[in-house]
């Protein structure tokens, strides 16, 4: 495959911004997928990613795409109009356009070409575009100089203008400038015309790749040559994309899938404007030194704020208006135009060590197969892999032969050689876990190539842990979490025990969403009954004795009296939201123990707020809590950050007398009271009422902080009694309390806690 005909790009936008339904779009529009078997949200192919209409996994897949016919004579005024022109030297064009139609705005229609020219050279000049005026240019016909033009600029030796004070410009103009073309060096000219109603603008271009195209069917180098510089129309491109999820979670999935492709488009939605998530998903892609595309979505919705949301975009990645493109995943507008924007925009990759006569790809995920064992997904940097041919896995240092190489159709498909620059699958074969992780390098065994930067190892950000409701799960509980982290590589989980759960597993998850999705999936996909302990965050202790240490479980969080020092990650935070609900926001940030920092008020109204808090603040339902606190309308993002100190207590909760395990939390020392009597209240309202009187009660710093007594389950011993003898009634009522009292002393007395009431305690407020 010719490297100048692939183009790598993702989709990268805020959470519900249209990345899956633009995606579908483009897989119907290039043909990758038939109209009548399209079904909403095509990428997103995990059942609960449709159920919830949200991007769990990235998703590659590959698509071909034929430019459509090329036209040489026609107006870009009308972006939806164009028709597949190789759009040669467009940073340059656009900034020409920039030029053409500032001076229409300051001197208007009507003038002489003269007047044109002079204001021209002015706006030239000011822009910092280099051009020379009038010069003579020799015209060749067979090799012969049969004479000279000059044109009204040449433009940085690249570009020609020919200006125009005509009521409009017509075919015959087109063929003249044309026919310069042909006989000169120049490739690209410009008609400007300041005609009678508008300015217009064609874009006359000669390409001799089409001749010789057209003539022998091969291509000449001079053709080549002028092929890497733009689009052509005579070749089809394939354009691999990989679709991102949009949750904050998942942004480690994110930045993977940005390190196997060269450019970004970035959508933002017209209805909703740039959101928090949009500046970080764009750092990324700018840390990742991408292409950026950006491009307003939805904009047929009536809701659609297009020309406002345009500006904020333009604003944000300093660029002009013509950057900024319009779509609607929706209704498909826009969508041709986009796929040949992408074509044009994004660079095609080029081979890190050319002829370097082996393979190296990137691994940027991979999946399991009970049959084929792990597949890994790579990006291909240099030379080609066949199957067959001897691979090794350079991190793992781990050799293996490939039973198939393939590309996403989006189904995975088979193919013969799988080369630099592309983007596939290679069936490892490999049944043991382990061995495959996201990051390492595959290269050949015959000539190994040094390894590709890979990536950085996620951090789990929220641990808990997961019980099996019925022990003897277990097994089957351990299974299917090593399934799961097959296809999921930023989760991780060890085993653990507790008196009362039994034997189960510490999890760390990439945040509250993350932990969700994997115990729903573990719920779904393997039958698994569970009980899920209170999430809770990494702590670091220094002990009296000067001893450090880390905690993820806040049972084992050493007591008040042990501990020298805390230290607890903080995150910075970004929140976008209309400035009418700074108030109850800023109410909120106190409330998190935020550490406020700077404020922009945009031009529609909206503020953008950087902050840092607690992550275990974070964790406090703050997300919910905003959201209420702007009716909906803040958005969040937010980068784990440092360690520091922290001012927090170990809070127990006890059940007749016993710590459950599952509900100790770690909370500010500030707040430990209220929140042992919030913790106290709620599960004496959840719990079922036991055989016995039970006290629930609240411990910390090596007290009780609240209480509450559960009444005993009243069974009516005498029910059976129908009237009779009353000193027989409460003789029985003797007997009941006796029993229950010796219940109780012999240890089996222990209350009873429901698995709902584990996950109802879980829930937040
Ligand atoms: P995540 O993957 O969860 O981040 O979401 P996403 O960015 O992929 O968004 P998705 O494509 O799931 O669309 C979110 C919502 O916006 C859905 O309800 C879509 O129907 C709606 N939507 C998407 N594109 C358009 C559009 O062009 N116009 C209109 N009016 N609605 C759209």
């Amino acid at each position: 495959m010719d490297l100048k005909h692939i183009r790598n790009f993702s989709i990268i936008a805020h959470i519900d911004h249209g990345k899956s339904t633009l995606a579908d779009r483009l897989l119907e529009i290039t043909g990758t997928i038939e109209k009548r078997k399209m079904q909403d949200q095509v990428l997103d192919s995990m059942e609960l990613e449709r159920e919830r209409g949200i991007t769990i996994k990235m998703t590659p897949v590959r698509m071909v795409y034929h430019p459509p016919q090329i036209n040489a004579d026609f107006t870009q005024t009308n972006a939806d109009k164009r028709g597949g022109e190789e759009f040669l030297y467009s940073d340059l064009t656009y900034k020409l356009r920039g030029a053409f139609f500032e001076v229409r705005k300051k001197i208007g229609l009507g003038h002489k070409e003269s007047v044109y020219h002079n204001a021209l050279e002015i706006e030239f000049a000011k822009a910092g575009i280099k051009f020379e005026s009038k010069k003579n240019i020799p015209i060749l016909y067979e090799g012969k100089n049969i004479g000279v033009y000059q044109p009204d600029f040449v433009i940085e030796d690249k570009v020609i203008i020919e200006l125009k004070a005509l009521p409009e410009i017509g075919r015959q103009q087109t063929e003249q400038v044309w026919s310069y073309l042909k006989g000169c060096s120049y490739r690209l000219a410009l008609l400007v015309n300041y005609g009678s109603t508008d300015l217009e603008i064609k874009r006359v271009v000669y390409d001799t790749a089409r001749d010789s195209f057209a003539s022998s069917g091969q291509r000449t180098s001079a053709s080549n040559q002028r092929e890497s510089a733009g689009v052509s129309n005579q070749v089809s491109y394939i354009l691999n994309l990989i679709d991102t999820p949009g949750h904050i979670d998942f942004s480690y999935e994110v930045s993977r899938a940005l390190k196997a492709v060269e450019g970004a488009l970035l959508l933002v939605d017209a209805t909703q404007g740039v959101q928090a998530q949009t500046l970080s998903v764009l750092a990324m892609a700018k840390e990742a030194g991408l292409v950026i595309i950006p491009a307003v979505n939805k904009v047929d919705s009536p809701l659609a704020r297009t020309a406002e949301v345009k500006q904020e975009v333009m604003k944000l990645l300093d660029c002009s208006e013509e950057d900024v493109l319009e779509v609607s995943g929706k209704t498909g507008q826009g969508v041709a135009h986009l796929l040949e924007e992408i074509v044009r925009r994004v660079p095609p990759p080029v081979e890190e060590i050319p002829e370097s006569g082996s393979f190296r790809g990137l691994v940027f995920d991979f999946k399991y197969s009970t049959h084929t064992g792990v597949i890994v997904y790579i990006r291909g940097f240099d030379g080609s892999v066949r199957k067959g041919e001897k691979l090794l896995f350079k991190v793992a240092n781990r050799e293996f032969t490939p039973i198939e190489v393939g590309i996403f159709m989006p189904a995975e498909t088979p193919c013969e050689v799988l080369g630099a620059g592309e983007i596939g699958y290679i069936v490892t074969g490999i049944k043991e876990p382990g061995i495959a992780s996201v990051g390492d390098t595959i290269t050949m065994v015959r000539k190994p190539l040094p390894e590709l930067a890979g990536y950085m190892t996620p951090r789990p950000v929220v641990w808990a842990s997961v019980y099996p409701e019925n022990a003897d799960d277990f097994n089957l509980l351990r299974q299917a979490l090593g399934r799961l982290r097959l296809s999921d590589s930023s989760f991780s989980y060890e085993e653990e025990s507790s008196g009362l759960l039994g034997r189960g597993f510490r999890c760390g998850f990439l945040g509250m969403l993350h932990l969700e999705i994997i115990t729903e999936r573990l719920r779904r996909e393997f039958q698994l009954e569970l009980v899920v302990t209170t999430p809770s965050i990494t702590y670091e202790v220094v002990d009296k004795r000067g001893k450090r240490s880390i905690y993820y479980s806040p049972t084992l969080f050493p007591e008040y009296g042990e501990i020298e020092k805390v230290f607890e990650p903080w995150v910075a935070v970004t929140i976008i939201s209309p400035s009418d609900y700074l108030g109850p926001i800023t109410q909120l940030l106190f409330k998190h123990e935020a550490v406020v920092g700077e404020t922009t008020t945009w031009n529609d109204n909206r503020t953008s707020i950087e902050l840092e808090m607690p992550l275990r603040e974070l964790m406090r339902n703050f997300f919910d809590e905003l959201k209420s606190a702007s009716s909906g309308f803040a958005s969040l993002s937010y980068k784990i950050g440092e360690l520091r100190e922290a001012d927090v207590v170990k809070l127990d909760i006890l059940v007749a007398d016993e710590v459950v395990s599952a509900f100790s939390r770690v909370v500010s020392r500030k707040r430990v009271e209220e929140e042992a009597e919030a913790a106290v209240d709620k599960l004496f309202n959840i719990l079922p009422r036991q055989m016995f009187t039970t006290k629930i009660q609240g411990k910390a710093l090596g007290r009780i902080m609240s209480s509450q007594t559960l009444s005993a389950m009243k069974k009516d011993v005498t029910q059976h009694m129908y009237g009779g003898d009353i000193t027989r009634k409460m003789k029985l009522r003797k007997k009941q309390k006796k029993g229950k009292k010796k219940m109780k002393e012999l240890g089996r007395g222990r209350a009873n806690i429901p698995q709902d009431v584990f996950i109802k305690m879980m829930r937040s407020e």
